[in-house]
């Protein structure tokens, strides 16, 4: 039996089928709440404001020789002190976060950052260390008035070996810019996600970004092979080996991967790029539950091996927000999940050939009603689309988001969006989205709400940890800590290793001028 795939000349008709399918009840609901809150909130509250119990620590307060200083160091016109061109690198990605910084610094070379970075830590001076501020922890933008380095301007690509993969560059290069430059060396990047186009590689690997190729590639903690790193003291640490394999004593560059700028500087990184993959398969599928995401998850690795890449989920209500917030539509019939597969390999006809056996089987057991296979690049795109989108969709014309980013075990993974439902059900603006990585045991659980609303948030923390560390997960898969986990650290980090860490920020940054506040309470 051939699969009832998804042909370019059935996609209109599909896709307007969806269109037509939305539940109204929800569409009313969500655009109805965001017209209210266009009208009431243009600004986003100062983190300070929100979060009176983090007290600004003892830091010097900028002054104007402070100021000529830096615009010694690195010109004037790269000292930003006008506050409206500060403002945009003062709020995060989210606008959930804003800081009071009076300044932006954009050196474009190591030596101009270890230069700044001994004066503030001389001045007492604090800093927060800035990529594409794409970070969804609130750790990318000051809590106070912390002065702000972006590596904006550092975005040098130094070199790329063909026979090797390994890339060589400056921390703030664009990660799609990376993508495509060494695509003409028939290389990709080991780590790709939604935010590709704004964010730095240096801001990838000081979250440790996960997205949506770890299931092939990895951890940036394999890939990475070498950093160049300033310290508090305005050092540079020079561990920029491109070697494969060494092990001549401690690996230092491990600490500085998702560190979150709270112990150095990331200036130039060198890292391992996989061989790109010349066929690539996305398939799109729906069906009843999640325990089927779960059972057509074991079926996919079994059949597809080695050509498997990617393996996401999302439910209904995530796709409804990508829908009615982004003007997508999906090209199958509404599920209560949606499964979304990739496959990359080096022989088209052998990926194919794997991937319709493997829907055809889906379709036969009925785990899948409706799916599709993408017929051409622009397909793949709008399937990824569809799930690399949600982020935005959630915070779409201001709404806010309360987000979460969690490991758990597949066994309960789909458990805490159910609980988290019931627990907000009875405020009616309220809306529940479940997605993520499943291949890598990854829940992206959002909340959205029209504005910031303390009792929603009560309702969601510290209820959401504290379920997390019931089933020993982890409150952060991917994201980090930023500003929003400090205080549930140890939810999944024992009291011994926290008190190390702890002695390392000390040691490492002795005076805590490097991002405070983020990490750890105090
Ligand atoms: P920023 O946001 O600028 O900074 C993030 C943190 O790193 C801050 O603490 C900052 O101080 C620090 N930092 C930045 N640069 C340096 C440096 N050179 N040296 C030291 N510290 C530094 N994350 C995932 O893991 N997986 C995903 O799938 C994913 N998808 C996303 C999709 C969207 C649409 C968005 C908006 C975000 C997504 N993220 C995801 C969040 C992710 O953490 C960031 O996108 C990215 O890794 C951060 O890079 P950035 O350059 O924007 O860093
Ligand atoms: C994703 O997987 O889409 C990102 O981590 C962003 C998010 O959590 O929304
Ligand atoms: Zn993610």
């Amino acid at each position: 039996m051939r699969v009832p795939l998804l042909r370019p000349s059935l996609l209109t008709e599909r896709l307007s089928f969806a269109r037509r399918s939305l539940p109204l009840t929800i569409r009313k609901g969500i655009s109805q709440s965001r017209k209210q809150y266009r009208a009431l909130s243009p600004f986003v509250e100062l983190t300070s404001v929100r979060h009176p119990e983090i007290k600004r620590g003892s830091y010097s307060r900028l002054t104007d020789k402070d100021l000529s200083v830096f615009e010694s160091i690195l010109t004037a016109n790269r000292c930003i002190s006008d506050p409206t061109d500060v403002e945009p690198y003062n709020v995060d990605w989210m606008k959930s976060y804003r800081g009071s910084s009076s300044l932006v610094l954009l050196p474009k070379t190591t030596d101009e950052v270890s230069q700044i970075v001994k004066y503030c830590n001389e001045r007492c001076l604090a800093i927060v260390p800035q990529g594409g501020n794409t970070g969804l922890v609130g750790g990318s933008v000051p809590v106070f008035d912390e002065i702000i380095i972006s590596t904006r301007l550092m975005n040098e690509i130094i070199s790329i070996d063909d026979v090797s993969g390994i890339l060589v560059c400056q921390a703030g290069c664009i990660l799609e810019q990376l993508d495509r430059y060494i695509e003409g060396h028939h290389l990709t990047m080991p780590l790709d996600l939604g935010a590709k186009g704004s964010c730095h590689i240096g801001g990838n690997i000081a979250t440790n970004a996960g997205g949506i190729r770890y299931l092939r590639y990895g951890s940036l903690h394999g890939s990475v092979l070498g950093l160049e790193v300033v310290l508090a003291n305005g050092k540079i640490l020079d561990c920029l080996s491109s070697l494969r394999k060494d092990n001549t004593g401690y690996d230092l560059k491990q600490l500085f991967i998702g560190s979150e700028g709270t112990l150095g500087f990331i200036t130039k990184v060198a890292i391992a790029c996989p061989q790109r993959p010349s066929s690539v398969n996305v398939a799109l599928v729906g069906c009843q539950s999640f325990a089927d995401v779960l059972t057509i998850f074991k079926m996919t690795k079994k059949k597809l091996a080695e050509i498997l890449s990617a393996f996401e989920f999302m439910d209904t209500e995530t796709m409804t927000s990508v829908f009615v917030n982004l003007g997508l539509t999906c090209p199958i019939t509404d599920s209560p999940f949606y499964v979304l597969m990739e496959t990359s390999g080096s022989n088209g006809n052998h990926d194919e050939e794997k991937l319709n056996d493997l829907i055809e089987e889906l379709m036969t057991t009925g785990l899948v009603q409706d799916g599709t296979i993408a017929a051409d690049l622009t397909q793949i795109k709008y399937l990824w689309s569809l799930r690399e989108r949600v982020a935005e969709s959630m915070v779409k014309d201001g709404t806010y988001c309360y987000k979460y980013d969690l490991s758990l075990d597949l066994s309960v993974f789909y458990d805490l969006v159910l609980e988290v439902r019931k627990r907000v059900s009875h405020i009616p603006h309220a809306f529940v989205v479940g997605y993520g990585h499943v291949g890598d045991s990854n829940l992206h659980l959002n909340v959205s709400s029209p504005e910031f609303d303390p009792h929603i948030l009560s309702l969601i923390e510290p209820f959401v940890f504290d379920y997390v560390a019931s089933v020993s997960g982890s409150v952060s898969a991917e994201h980090g800590i930023g500003i929003h986990k400090p205080m549930y650290l140890r939810h999944s980090k024992s009291e011994s290793a926290v008190s190390l860490m702890k002695l390392m920020k000390q040691t490492l940054d002795p005076h805590a001028i490097l991002n405070p506040y983020k990490i750890f309470t105090s």
